[in-house]
C-alpha cells in the first residue's frame, strides 16, 4: 500500500460568516461526520454545535490580542494528524481562500503529500451584503468591488494601493480593518475619496447579534473606536451603502414559516 493510503485526509472547510443556514451542503455533511476538528475563533457557536459531541476539538483561534497558535504550528499540526491516519476537519470562518490563510495550509499539505479537499464557504462580505441589503455592485453606483485587508504586521504601516481605491464607483470591503480605521480613512481621503462617502460597519454579520453602524468616511474612525475588538467587524465603503435595507434580516426563519408566510 502506498504512503498515501495509510494517511488520513484533511478537509479544509469554509464555515461562512456565522449563520449555520449559510453552510454549503457539503460542509454540513462533513461537519456532522467529523471525528477531529481543528477550528478557528470565528466559527460561530451555532456551527460548532453541529459537530458530533464525541469529536475531538482543537481550538487554534487567533484573537486581536492573543496568538497562541502561530500559523506554522497549525500547518504542522494538520500534517501530523493526517500522517497518523486521521480524517481531519479544518474549520475556518467565511471562505478558506479569502484572507483565511487556507492556501498556506494547503501548500504545506501538498508538500507533505497529504490528500485534501477544500470546501468553499460564503465569505463575510457576501453574507453581509445579503443580510443588510447592501449590494457589492449596483448598476450606476458601483461597477466593481475591491476586497482588502486592514491588517498590518506589528511595526509596519498599512501598505495598500491607495490611489487605486479612490474610484467613486468601486465598493471597498475591508476585512480586519476596525483597528486601522483611522489610518485607512485618512489615507483614502488624502488619495481623493470624498469624505462624505457612505460607510457601513457590520459587527457579527449574519448572526442574530448582527449590528450595523452607518457613517461617512470622515467619521468612520470615531465609530470604529466604539466597537468591541473581540467581535468580527467588516467595513463597507461606497455609494451602495445608501441602499441598505432596514427590512433585510440576518436571522433565517424556520423553513415552515417561510413556506406559509
Ligand atoms: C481572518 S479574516 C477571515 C475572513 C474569512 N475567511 C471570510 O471569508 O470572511 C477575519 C475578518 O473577517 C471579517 N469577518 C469574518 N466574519 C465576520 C462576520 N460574521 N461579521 C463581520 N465581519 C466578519 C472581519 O473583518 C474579521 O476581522
Amino acid at each position: 500500500m502506498s504512503a498515501l493510503h495509510t494517511q488520513g485526509h484533511v478537509y479544509l472547510i469554509g464555515a461562512g460568516p456565522g449563520d449555520p443556514d449559510l453552510l454549503t451542503v457539503r460542509a454540513l455533511r462533513l461537519i456532522q461526520q467529523a471525528e477531529i476538528v481543528v477550528h478557528d475563533r470565528l466559527v460561530s457557536p451555532q456551527i460548532m454545535a453541529l459537530i458530533p459531541p464525541e469529536a475531538q476539538l482543537i481550538d487554534v483561534g487567533k484573537a486581536p490580542d492573543r496568538h497562541p497558535f502561530p500559523q506554522p504550528n497549525i500547518n504542522a499540526l494538520l500534517v501530523s494528524l493526517a500522517m497518523r491516519g486521521q480524517k481531519v476537519v479544518r474549520l475556518k470562518g467565511g471562505d478558506p481562500y479569502m484572507f483565511g490563510r487556507g492556501s498556506e495550509e494547503v501548500a504545506e499539505l501538498r508538500d507533505a503529500g497529504i490528500s485534501h479537499t477544500v470546501v468553499p464557504g460564503i465569505t463575510s462580505a457576501q453574507g453581509i451584503a445579503c443580510s443588510t441589503g447592501v449590494p457589492l455592485t449596483h448598476r450606476g453606483l458601483a461597477t466593481g468591488v475591491r476586497f482588502v485587508t486592514g491588517h498590518c504586521r506589528a511595526g509596519h504601516e498599512l501598505d495598500l494601493d491607495w490611489d487605486g481605491l479612490t474610484h467613486t464607483e468601486t465598493t471597498l470591503v475591508i476585512y480586519m480593518g476596525r483597528g486601522q480605521a483611522g489610518p485607512i480613512s485618512a489615507r483614502l481621503m488624502a488619495a481623493g475619496r470624498a469624505s462624505s462617502t457612505p460607510v457601513m460597519l457590520v459587527v457579527d454579520g449574519t448572526r442574530a447579534t448582527e449590528e450595523r453602524h452607518f457613517t461617512t468616511l470622515a467619521e468612520m474612525a470615531e465609530v470604529a473606536s466604539r466597537l468591541d475588538a473581540h467581535r468580527p467587524t467588516l467595513i463597507v465603503i461606497g455609494d451602495v451603502v445608501a441602499l441598505a435595507d432596514d427590512l433585510a434580516t440576518p436571522v433565517a426563519r424556520p423553513l415552515s414559516q417561510v413556506r406559509h408566510a
